[in-house]
């Protein structure tokens, strides 16, 4: 399996002096960031710190004004969400985005759909190849389910999920996409800490078997420091830190960044 050409390690993820500005605001400055094969990176940053806004650019949801990003070497500026997602980025959203009058199972099945190769005369005429690849997916969809513990559930309305459960439900998702880098943004919001240690166990379980990288947006910082290899810090859109979990809870910056002196004071030692 060794190829000489794989030796030199491409990160998945590069980004370099990515930047956006709103009007007059800088929403994300600077920012760089080098994330390798099945490396788990926490981004982590007050509230309005420009965390979402990253995601959003290497997501192709915005433009950067400043900047570029790579993924596996491949340059992604301009590119389109469909055509990076194609690529191999895959996200969740901090609001839930899911279908919820479908079943969990068909939620599942509608984020493959691009991936399957029939055509519309063969879905028309259920052709032996639609049934083939329709068994597929669904066969697929179940293995996805199982991943992230909703075994069981398939059939219910995804609205009728529990909350945590429908976090869940968009990491299937988000996997149902033959990613190499999976964007979380703040999966564990509103999961109590029974929950969030079992998605703990999901999100190192994915990571393990697909081999796939993990930019996290999370607040609670324990959970971070619980799973993350290396943490970016985020302040006014500004990286403030950087490093592995013990680092960056002893970093001044980020302690007052979090425990605040007067967000005015800070932004002006900034
Ligand atoms: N489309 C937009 N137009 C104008 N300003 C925006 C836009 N998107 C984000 N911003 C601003 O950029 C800044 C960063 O927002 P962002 O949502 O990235 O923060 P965040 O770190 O994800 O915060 P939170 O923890 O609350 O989710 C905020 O000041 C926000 O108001
Ligand atoms: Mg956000």
């Amino acid at each position: 399996m060794a190829d000489k050409t794989t030796e030199k390690k491409v990160p998945v993820l590069k980004a370099q002096n990515l930047g956006i500005q709103f009007g007059g605001l800088k929403a994300v400055d600077d920012f760089n960031i080098e994330i390798g094969e099945s490396e788990l990176v926490g981004l982590i940053g007050p509230n309005g710190a420009g965390k979402t806004t990253v995601f959003n650019l290497i997501t192709g949801v915005y433009k950067p004004t400043e900047g570029s990003f790579y993924l596996c070497g491949q340059r992604m500026n301009g590119k389109k969400t469909h055509q990076i997602v194609h690529a191999g980025i895959a996200r969740t959203f901090q609001n839930i985005r899911l279908f919820k009058k479908m079943t969990v199972i068909d939620n599942v099945k509608a984020a493959m759909q691009e991936h399957l190769t029939y055509g519309l005369p063969q879905a028309i005429f259920r052709t032996p190849k639609y049934w083939r690849e329709e068994a597929d997916i669904t066969k697929r969809a179940m293995e996805l389910l199982d991943v992230v513990h909703l075994s069981g559930k398939e059939n219910l309305e995804a609205d009728n999920l529990p909350y945590g459960q429908q976090r869940r439900l968009e990491i299937a998702r988000a996997l149902a996409t033959d990613m190499k880098l999976l964007l979380l943004d703040e999966p564990a919001a509103g999961m109590n800490p029974t929950e969030t240690e079992e998605l703990l166990e999901i999100i190192d379980y994915i990571r393990d078997t697909f081999k796939i990288s993990v930019l996290l947006i999370e607040h609670d910082m324990s959970l971070v420091m619980k799973i993350c290899e290396r943490i970016q810090v985020l302040d006014f859109g500004t990286t403030i830190a950087a490093g592995t979990p013990a680092e960056v809870a002893n970093n001044p910056r980020v302690i007052e960044a979090y425990l605040g002196k007067p967000r005015k004071e800070a932004a002006k030692d900034a």
